[in-house]
C-alpha cells in the first residue's frame, strides 16, 4: 500500500510539471483526488483492511490526500499568475510609440483676421460687443438714422423675415444696442456676421463685419485718422499710410471712406490697387446728432466717431485672393496656406 501512495505521489507530481493549462490541471486533480480517483478509492479500500490496520493505513492515506490538495492548489496559483501576466504582456502598451497620424486643421483666414483686429483695438482700450444676427428693423436701420422710405436702404439688399425683423445687414446695428445700454464714455468693437442678397467674386450673401464706436467729450475727425493710422500700420505695414475721402452714410456727418496706401506696391501703383495706389477698406465718420439723440445721448455733450469694415474684405488684401467664395468653399487646399 505504501509503495502505491509513493507511485501515485510520483505520479502527481511529475503530472504537475508538465501541466500548463489550468483545465488540464483540474483534470488531473479529478484523476486522483475525484469522486472516482485514485486517492478516493484508497481510501474507499480501507473498509477492506482488517481492523489493526485501518488506523495507521487511514493516516498515511490522508497524509497523502492533503499533501496532493496543497500540491494541487499551490500549481493553481503558479498558473493563475502566468495566465496573469501573459495577460498583462499582451495588452502592455509602449506610451513611447509614435501616435497614429491624424489630420489637424488650421485657423480659417477670417478667424486670424477677426483675432488680429480685436488684439489691435483690445490694445487701444475696446470692449467687444456681439449683438444679433436676427435684428429688428428699428436698430438695423430706423435707430440709425434711415427711416422705413429712405433711399439708403437700396444700399443694402436686405433679407427681411417680417415687416418687424429681419436679418442684420451691417453691424452698426451695435451701435444702437451699446448706447441704449451704456452711458459714455463708450469704446467699443462690435464683430459678427452680416447678411445681404448680394453675390458675385467680391460679394457674398454672409460676410463679416467689424464696427468700432467712440462716444466721449470732444471726440473729432482727427481722433478717427489717429486710430484708423494706428490701425493700419499694425495690421498690414509700419509704413501704411491712411487716406479719407468725403463720403455719405445716414448715420455719420461728416461721413467719409478710407482708403490705405496699397500694400503690394507701395503706393505706385499695381493690379491689387487697380493702378491707384490705394484700396478702400472702410466707412466711417462722425456720429450724426441724430443718432445719439435716438439712444438718449446728449449731442450738445457728447460727440462720436464710428467706423465699419468687412472682414473679408481685409484678409482678401493682406493675403491677396481675389475671390470671395473661395473663402467659404472649405477646400482644404486653400485654407492649409494660412497658418500663423
Ligand atoms: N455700415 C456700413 C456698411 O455696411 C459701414 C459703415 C460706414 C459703418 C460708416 C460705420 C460708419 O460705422 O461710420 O456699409
Amino acid at each position: 500500500m505504501k509503495e502505491k501512495i509513493q507511485q501515485i505521489r510520483q505520479q502527481i507530481e511529475e503530472g504537475l510539471a508538465s501541466v500548463s493549462l489550468r483545465k488540464s490541471l483540474f483534470e488531473l486533480k479529478m484523476k486522483f483526488l475525484g469522486k472516482t480517483g485514485e486517492i478516493t478509492a484508497l481510501l474507499k479500500g480501507m473498509r477492506d483492511l482488517p481492523p489493526e490496520e485501518r488506523p495507521e493505513m487511514g493516516k498515511v492515506i490522508n497524509s497523502a490526500r492533503e499533501w496532493a490538495e496543497e500540491a494541487f492548489a499551490a500549481r493553481e496559483e503558479e498558473l493563475k499568475k502566468a495566465e496573469l501576466e501573459d495577460k498583462y504582456a499582451s495588452e502592455k502598451i509602449d506610451v513611447t510609440m509614435p501616435a497614429a497620424f491624424s489630420a489637424y486643421g488650421t485657423e480659417h483666414p477670417i478667424s486670424m483676421v477677426r483675432r488680429e483686429l480685436v488684439d489691435i483695438f483690445a490694445g487701444m482700450g475696446f470692449e467687444i460687443f456681439e449683438g444679433p444676427e436676427i435684428e429688428k428693423d428699428y436698430y438695423n436701420f430706423q435707430a440709425l438714422n434711415i427711416p422705413a422710405d429712405h433711399p439708403a436702404r437700396d444700399m443694402q439688399d436686405t433679407f427681411f423675415i417680417t415687416e418687424e425683423f429681419l436679418l442684420r445687414s451691417q453691424t452698426s446695428s451695435g451701435q444702437i444696442r451699446v448706447m441704449e445700454k451704456k452711458a459714455p464714455p463708450i469704446k467699443v468693437l462690435s464683430p459678427g456676421r452680416v447678411y445681404r442678397s448680394d453675390s458675385d467674386a467680391t460679394h457674398s450673401p454672409m460676410f463679416h463685419q467689424m464696427e468700432g464706436l467712440v462716444v466721449d467729450k470732444n471726440i473729432t475727425l482727427c481722433d478717427l485718422k489717429g486710430l484708423l493710422d494706428e490701425f493700419a500700420r499694425k495690421m498690414f505695414s509700419s509704413e501704411t499710410k491712411t487716406r479719407l475721402r468725403p463720403s455719405y452714410f445716414p448715420f455719420t456727418e461728416p461721413s467719409v471712406e478710407v482708403d490705405v496706401s496699397c500694400c503690394d506696391c507701395h503706393g505706385k501703383g499695381c493690379r491689387l490697387c487697380k493702378g491707384t495706389g490705394w484700396i478702400e477698406i472702410l466707412g466711417a465718420g462722425i456720429v450724426n446728432r441724430r443718432v445719439l439723440e435716438n439712444c438718449g445721448v446728449d449731442p450738445d455733450v457728447y460727440s462720436g466717431l464710428a467706423f465699419g469694415m468687412g472682414i473679408e474684405r481685409i484678409a482678401m488684401i493682406k493675403y491677396g485672393i481675389n475671390d470671395i467664395r473661395l473663402l467659404f468653399e472649405n477646400d482644404v487646399r486653400f485654407l492649409k496656406q494660412f497658418k500663423d
